[in-house]
């Protein structure tokens, strides 16, 4: 599976999005993010995950997957699309954030070797709630 980054994959990944979260991003927010150059994502009509280049690291800015198309290892399988990409192009590391009650985006994140690295308080506000965020982060085995 190859990348793809640009624009105009905005209003495809909007779609998605506002399918997998009550705080969805716009078309414009996915359109200024897509055209920066460090930004990339790998994915179809079922699911994608949306990435920055950091440098020597990846962070994934967000990951979506079709509610019709849950539970049949489109994440997972994005994940480790995500890792092989990390090794070939020497990325040492891949940082994520996710909401302490997504629990079955931690299962995922844990299946697929994350571990828990730090946790931010206060961090995501949902009307009057307000959310932790748990740090995750992947890290390439010496011997990849
Ligand atoms: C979280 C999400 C991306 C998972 O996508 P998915 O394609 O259904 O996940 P997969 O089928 O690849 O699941 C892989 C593993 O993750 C875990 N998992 C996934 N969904 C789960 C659920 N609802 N409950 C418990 N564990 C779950 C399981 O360990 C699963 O392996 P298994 O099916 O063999 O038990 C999807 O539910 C989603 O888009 N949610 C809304 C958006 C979101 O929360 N994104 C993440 C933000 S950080």
């Amino acid at each position: 599976m190859s990348p793809f980054k640009g624009p105009s994959y905005a209003e495809a990944l909007a779609t998605l999005h506002q399918l997998c979260f009550s705080g969805a991003w716009s078309v414009d927010t996915f359109q200024k993010i897509l055209a920066l150059p460090t930004t990339f994502a790998f994915g179809d009509e079922k699911g994608f995950v949306l990435c920055s280049d950091l440098g020597d690291d990846l962070e994934i800015l967000t990951l979506a997957v079709h509610p019709k198309c849950r539970r049949q290892g489109v994440a997972f399988s994005l994940l480790r699309t995500l890792q092989d990409f990390a090794v070939q192009h020497n990325k040492k590391k891949i940082f994520l954030e996710v909401n302490e009650t997504n629990n079955p985006a931690i299962t995922l994140y844990l299946k697929a070797d994350f571990i828990q690295t730090g946790r931010r308080q206060n961090y995501y506000h949902e009307g009057q709630k307000v959310f932790d965020a748990l740090c995750f982060c992947w890290e390439k085995k010496t011997s990849d």
